[in-house]
């Protein structure tokens, strides 16, 4: 067991674990521009978000097309605390599958990664092929006129559950839901952001985890509040990759589900106004020199001119471009007050060794350790210890002011996080 999983250390990151109870649970009449801090801790909630959301009418992203490449690929991951499997059958078709045996529920595949002919449970040897029907079951006969399944077992009722699976420009989401609208009619246009940046066939350049201990909505809200962009993080501000003063915006779907925000470096319409403002920021700091500036050289390989996407889709997926830093962040929740944040860092298949040396040179901005990310996750950590008595208080959200659309696509507004909230609403019934 990995010492931090061990039932003491948990206590301990926990915090006290005291919930209010049912009647206190009510949501601040106030709306969408609050969050109560019970949210971020209560088991109860926790579980309903697995039911409503995670295996709800969403959409969830599950990895890249490059990822599993060939026929007989496989891939295993979540979608939230269900083990998925995401496969490659014979014909090239893809498949996201649970990855729970049919017979007693044992855990298919283990291995992040392989490729196999078929897919081999251990425990008493049901196969199934990529696709999920069950092709074999070991002695369903029996033996010399002995044991065996019953005569009408039919093999087509007793596959993996199959879930509805769709790609947009190598990227691959499921959905537990059959009503769930078609992706790209519920990604809307925030699609836009995805084909701007995956506008070739991609190449996987590595992978990192990292666990943080604060609630999955904690983090999730992070990457969809651009106010704090450029105020938190040091290295944004102080060498200019991403300030307030340059042109920038914010684009939502229709529904406030997903977002992107962009910047382009270079645009300071009024390098005095931004100064005067940013003087008491602690992300500004002119002291600040780089040793090796090598990192802040970026290419507009996209020609134009943005420096920094960053796109969330509800609930739990992250796409980022920051210079030529290209990945993506996939969100598991592991309890209430954890969560594993999957970076997989990309580039394109026909990238020249110079470029993915200069996309491995900028992979250092973000991830687990990553000179602008490193403070998401210790401020969501900070953020639950500080609300974990669950108990009392709420978010303030009303940066841009208090409607679903105020705030317009200005980046100094929480306009995405109070659509967050309001579409959690909708899919909790709270
Ligand atoms: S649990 Fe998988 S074959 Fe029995
Ligand atoms: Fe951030």
């Amino acid at each position: 067991m990995c010492p931090l999983d061990s039932p003491q250390t948990q206590a301990v990151l926990r915090g006290p674990q005291v919930h209010p109870q049912s009647t206190a649970r009510q949501w601040p009449a106030e709306g969408f521009t609050r969050a109560p801090y019970w949210v971020y801790s209560d088991p109860d909630i926790y579980a309903q978000e697995q039911l409503k959301i995670f295996r709800g009418k969403t959409w969830n992203y599950l990895g890249l097309e490059a990822e599993v490449p060939h026929a007989g690929a496989y891939k295993t991951t979540y979608i939230g605390e269900t083990s998925v499997l995401l496969t490659r059958a014979e014909d090239g078709s893809l498949h996201a599958l649970v990855n729970r045996c049919a017979h007693r529920g044992n855990m298919v595949c283990r291995e992040a990664f392989g490729t196999v002919k078929k897919l081999n449970c251990v425990y008493h040897a049901w196969n199934y092929n990529l696709k999920g029907d069950l092709t074999h079951a070991a002695f369903s006969k029996g033996l010399r006129g002995e044991g065996g399944l019953p005569k009408d077992f039919d093999m087509a009722e007793h596959g993996l559950q199959k879930l509805r699976v769709a790609t947009i420009c190598g990227l691959v989401f499921a959905s537990f839901s059959d009503e769930t609208e078609p992706l790209e009619e519920w990604l809307g246009d925030v699609a836009a952001g995805i084909r701007r940046l995956l506008h070739k066939p991609l190449k996987v350049l590595g992978y990192d985890t990292q666990r943080i201990h604060a609630n999955w909505k904690a983090y999730h809200e992070n990457p969809r509040d651009s106010y704090h962009a450029n105020i938190l993080h040091t290295f944004y501000g102080t060498f200019g990759l991403s300030r307030q003063s340059q042109e920038s915006g914010m684009v939502l779907d229709s529904a406030g589900r997903h977002v992107y925000f962009y910047t382009k470096a270079g645009t300071e319409k009024n390098g005095g106004d931004y100064k005067e403002t940013a003087s008491d920021l602690r992300s500004h700091n002119d002291e600040l020199k780089l040793e090796d500036p090598g990192i802040l050289k970026w290419r507009d390989e996209f020609g134009d001119g943005v420096s920094v996407q960053i796109l969330t889709t509800y609930p739990s997926f992250v796409l980022h471009q920051i210079a030529n830093s290209l990945a993506t962040r996939q969100l598991l929740p592991k309890g209430p007050t954890q969560a594993d944040l999957v970076w997989t860092y990309f580039g394109f298949e026909d990238d020249d060794e110079e470029t993915t040396r200069m996309r491995l040179l900028q992979a250092n901005l973000a991830g687990s350790a990553g000179m602008i990310s490193v403070e998401d996750a210790a401020v969501c950590e900070m953020m639950q210890r500080a609300m974990a008595d669950g108990q009392s208080g709420e978010s303030f959200i009303e940066m841009g002011g208090r409607e679903l659309d105020s705030g317009g696509a200005s980046k100094l507004s929480e306009r995405a996080i109070r659509n967050f909230w309001h579409n959690y609403r909708l899919d909790m019934e709270l």
